[in-house]
């Protein structure tokens, strides 16, 4: 594992590149997307060889695009392909996996739930997830290739199972972010195994005036369709690793399907719109779903919180120091005794009073609202810890 500041930096820049490469593969699609839909049949009437033109105004030029009908007379010298934004962010995304989570696989991919898997294993099961989940989907897709509608939902509960027994084996939080990173494979590989080889036989074919594998092209269509609606639920998994309230909810995996089913209902809305057809009860069912499934979201980690605290005795500093030292300190220390930490995670430090009162807004949301620290609870914290624990920090952050 690589540390200090220069793991820091890796890190930071693996990161910075993800997000840029996938915000330009992204945004090529959705650019693609809102083309086709776009297009018109010429102005001046029918063109021989042109099925529709498109007319914008950008940054102080105007483009004209041209869809043309099969294939042109002559290939240009230059065709542009977009491929490596796919292939790219793939890259950058296992490499933040991997420098993420698999590095530190014994603080970020266990809590007490899976401690029968060792880190080793669990770094296993992360890979095999990404793996096996490319082999099952692409065999489901050969299987199924001419029920689109059983294969979404095929699809859809698998991935809701994959995403409950992960949990089960692994802390939520590298959970939630497996499930992401399985979909994202299978997006990435669906450019590189199907639609770009299925794109270069069309254009070989068409070059010497042959007809394109029908097949090969129905199979690269229904690729995209899937990269089309699985572009949403993955942006939003990736997002919410960075909030506990999704992956740390004890039904994080219902929440998961539920946001995605909701996110999926947006995306349909907006390709059916690009097609003529305004559904707007679509984008309503979405929209009032995802606020709904925060709303409900409350609920069952509220119901398994704190035992009352019963608000007669007051809690002492002192004792939320030896709760903090019991169950924290492990991590949270100048010079963390836990394996494979060199520093305190975030540079959080926790040993002083002053260092607890200056965080204690962080404290609750991340022990009590949430309670996804101590991490995985590898620390043990007690019931009784926590509600003690929480009594007080609701009386500081009260005053
Ligand atoms: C096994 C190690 C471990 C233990 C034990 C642990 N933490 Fe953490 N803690 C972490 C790691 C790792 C992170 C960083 C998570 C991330 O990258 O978002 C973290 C992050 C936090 C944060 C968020 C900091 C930020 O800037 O986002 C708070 C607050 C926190 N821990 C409080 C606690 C408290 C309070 C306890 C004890 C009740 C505790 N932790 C126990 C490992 C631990």
């Amino acid at each position: 594992m690589l540390t200090g500041w220069i793991g820091e930096w890796l890190n930071l820049l693996l990161r910075w590149a993800h997000l840029v490469i996938g915000a330009a593969w992204i945004g090529a699609s959705f650019y693609f997307n809102w083309l086709n839909q776009h297009v018109r049949p010429p102005e001046g009437g029918a063109v021989a060889g042109l099925k529709g033109e498109l007319w914008a105004v950008h940054g102080g030029a105007f483009y004209r695009v041209h869809k043309i009908d099969g294939a042109p007379e002559q290939l240009p010298s230059t065709l542009h392909w977009f491929k490596y934004e796919a292939y790219f962010t793939w890259v950058t995304g296992v490499l933040l996996l991997a420098a993420t989570y698999w590095a530190n696989a014994r603080a970020y991919m266990l809590d007490t739930s899976s401690t029968a898997l060792s880190p080793a294993a669990a770094v296993g099961v992360g890979v095999a997830t990404l793996v096996v989940g490319w082999v099952v989907y692409d065999g489901l897709c050969r299987t199924l290739a001419r029920r689109p509608t059983a294969l979404a939902l095929v699809g859809f509960a698998a991935t809701t199972v994959l995403a409950w027994g992960l949990s089960q084996v692994l802390s939520d939080r590298a959970a939630y972010i497996h499930v992401g990173a399985m979909l994202g494979t299978c997006m990435a590989a669906n450019v590189f195994f199907v639609i770009i080889p299925g794109q270069r036989a069309m254009v070989d074919a068409m070059v010497k005036g042959e007809a394109a594998d029908v097949a090969r092209g129905e199979a690269g269509a229904l690729r995209s369709l899937h990269n089309n609606y699985l572009t949403f639920p993955v942006l939003f998994i990736m997002v919410s690793n960075h909030y506990p309230v999704t992956w740390g909810h004890p039904y994080n995996w219902a929440l998961l399907a539920a946001i995605s089913l909701f996110a999926i209902a947006i995306r349909h809305w907006q390709n059916l719109r690009g097609r003529g057809e305004d559904q707007r009860w679509l984008l309503a069912v979405g929209v009032l779903g995802i606020l709904a499934t925060a709303g409900v979201s409350r609920w069952p980690s509220a119901a398994v919180s704190l035992p009352a605290a019963d608000g007669g005795d007051a809690v002492s500093m002192v004792e939320v120091q030896q709760i903090v030292a019991r169950r924290c300190l492990t991590c949270h220390a100048t010079r963390p005794t836990f394996e494979g930490l060199p520093e305190a995670p975030k540079g959080l430090v926790l040993e002083s009073p002053e260092d607890i009162r200056r965080v204690a807004a962080q404290i609750h949301a991340q022990t009590i609202a949430t309670q996804v620290m101590p991490l995985g609870n590898v620390t043990q914290m007690t019931e009784e810890e926590r509600a003690r624990l929480g009594q007080w920090l609701e009386a500081t952050l009260a005053r």
